[in-house]
């Protein structure tokens, strides 16, 4: 009977004592995986905030504390602090390739933990108005065409390329804000080197049909598409500056001076989010 029992016994005296070292490294493992965590967080990483114009960027400007510059060819990169995270802020300049560059240029020089674009759109999607934020789910190159060699609108030839989804988490982040002026909706961004003015000519009734777009601007996807190829995650905000319509030019034009001002609002927001302050 006695001998039975440390038989019994023997079977769980074993495994336990594994176990507890196993939990013990798995708890230590943690703990250092917790705190490179939070100094990568806290100290090494930054948001880099891109806009397309002088007046995309200009409330960034305004409000970035400890302002450092640094330039790189035509571009010049601001660092600094809003809402205590470390920021980056660029002007691209405009379209796809301006885009791009500046986009790959941050990766490469300043490693950020994500990139988001923001700037004014024209609104395709009939509920949105002027002064309303458009939060991208995704995006696509609108005007990127291989069709004739039997690829779809939008998608890079011979690679995996076409929506661009942008960051769960910043998506659901930036849907939580609440800005002054206008309502918010989530949706797909269209991107292409036109200033559309006439979004109800025939020849672009892909952007609705083909593309199910809900707005029109001209950098978004590029940088969707550096981002999503070095693994960085990217949010994409619009703010409604006119309709792609035949008064669009007008209209941007009146909005640009103020075109930052409700971004800011939304980089507020998703850097207290980020930092757990909201
Ligand atoms: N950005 C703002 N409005 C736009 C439009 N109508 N077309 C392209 N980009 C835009």
């Amino acid at each position: 009977m006695e001998r039975k029992a440390r038989f019994f016994w023997a079977r769980f005296a074993r495994p336990k004592k594994c176990a507890r070292i196993n939990w013990l490294a798995d708890f230590l493992l943690c703990i250092r995986g917790l705190i490179i965590e939070i100094i990568l967080w806290y100290i090494v990483l930054m948001i880099a905030i891109i806009g397309a114009m002088d007046g995309e960027i200009a409330e960034f400007l305004a409000v970035l504390e400890s302002k450092k510059e640094e330039k790189w060819t035509d571009f010049t990169f601001y660092t600094g602090t809003i809402e205590g995270r470390d920021v980056l802020v660029v002007k691209s300049g405009v379209g796809k390739v301006m885009a791009a560059l500046a986009a790959q240029h941050i990766i490469d020089a300043y490693s950020p933990e994500a990139l988001i674009f923001s700037g004014l759109a024209g609104g395709l999607n009939p509920n949105l108005e002027i002064g309303d934020t458009l939060v991208a789910e995704d995006c696509i190159q609108h005007d990127l065409n291989a069709i004739s060699l039997g690829f779809k609108r939008g998608e890079v030839p011979y690679s995996p390329y076409r929506i661009l989804g942008c960051d769960k988490k910043l998506v659901d982040l930036a849907m939580g804000c609440v800005p002054e002026i206008g309502k918010v909706l989530k949706g797909r961004i269209l991107t292409g080197d036109q200033f559309i003015t006439n979004r109800t000519l025939k020849s672009l009734q892909y952007l609705y049909d083909d593309l199910a777009g809900d707005a029109v601007e001209m950098e978004g996807a590029a940088v969707g598409l550096v981002a999503t190829v070095n693994r960085v995650p990217f949010l994409l905000i619009r703010i409604i500056s006119d309709r792609a319509d035949t008064y669009a030019h007008m209209d941007f034009a009146s909005f640009l001076p103020r075109a930052s001002r409700t971004s800011l609002q939304f980089i507020r927001h998703i850097l207290r989010g980020l930092s757990g302050l909201s």
